[in-house]
C-alpha cells in the first residue's frame, strides 16, 4: 500500500506530515535524543572511567557496569526516539534531497547507513558480542561513529538551506 503525504477534505489538500507543531515536535525529539545519547557516552567515556582509575579495580568495575547498565535503558528509549523522528524527517525532506542531485542521496545514505551501523554495534555490545574487549574499546567506538553521525547532518543542512536559498532566489530575483 502506497503511503499517502496528502489528501482531500472538502476542497482543501491536507498533508498531515507537514504539520508545523508535528515538526517542530520531531526536530525537537532527534536533537534531544541525540544529545542524551552522545552526552552519556561522552560523560563515562571522558569523565567516568578516567575519573575512577584510582578506585580498587573491583569496586570500579562494578561501579561501571552498574552505573552502564542503567544508562543502557535510556540509550535504547534515545534509539527508539531518533528512528521515529528520523524516519519522519526523512519523509519529510525526501524530494528536497531529490531536488538536491546526488549529493543530497550521498549525505542521507551515507548518514543513516552509519546511524545503523551505530545501532548495530549498540545491540552487538548488548548482547555480549566481543565480549573480550574493553569498555573502553566499545565507548570509542561509538563515539566515533556519532560524531561522523552529527557532522553529516551538520553538512545535509547546510546543502539544504543553501539549495532552498537558490530555489527562491530563482523564483524571486532580487530576493
Ligand atoms: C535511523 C536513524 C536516523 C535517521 C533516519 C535520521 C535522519 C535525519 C534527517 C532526515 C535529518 C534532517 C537533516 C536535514 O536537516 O536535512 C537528521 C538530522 C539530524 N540528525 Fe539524524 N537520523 C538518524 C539517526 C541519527 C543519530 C544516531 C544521530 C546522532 C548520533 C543523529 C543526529 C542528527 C542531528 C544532530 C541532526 C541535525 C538536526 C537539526 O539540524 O535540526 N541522527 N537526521
Amino acid at each position: 500500500m502506497a503511503l499517502r503525504s496528502q489528501f482531500y477534505f472538502r476542497g482543501a489538500i491536507i498533508r498531515p506530515m507537514h504539520n508545523l507543531v508535528l515538526q517542530i515536535v520531531m526536530r525537537y525529539l532527534h536533537i534531544v535524543s541525540a544529545i542524551i545519547a552522545v552526552g552519556g557516552v561522552s560523560f563515562i567515556s571522558l569523565a567516568l572511567l578516567p575519573g575512577t582509575k584510582m578506585l580498587d579495580e573491583q569496586l570500579r568495575q562494578s561501579t561501571l557496569a552498574l552505573i552502564t547498565r542503567r544508562f543502557n535503558i535510556v540509550v535504547w528509549w534515545c534509539v527508539g526516539g531518533l528512528v521515529v523522528s528520523g524516519v519522519y524527517n526523512w519523509m519529510l525532506l525526501a524530494q528536497t534531497y531529490k531536488d538536491m542531485g546526488p549529493i543530497g542521496n550521498a549525505l542521507i545514505g551515507t548518514k543513516v547507513l552509519l546511524a545503523l551501523l551505530l545501532f548495530a554495534v549498540i545491540w552487538a555490545q548488548s548482547v555480549g558480542i566481543g565480549k573480550n574487549k574493553s569498555p573502553k574499546f566499545w565507548l570509542m567506538m561509538k563515539l566515533h561513529l556519532a560524531a561522523i553521525v552529527i557532522l553529516l547532518a551538520s553538512i545535509l543542512r547546510y546543502y539544504r538551506l543553501e539549495h532552498l536559498h537558490d530555489h527562491v532566489k530563482a523564483i524571486l530575483p532580487g530576493s
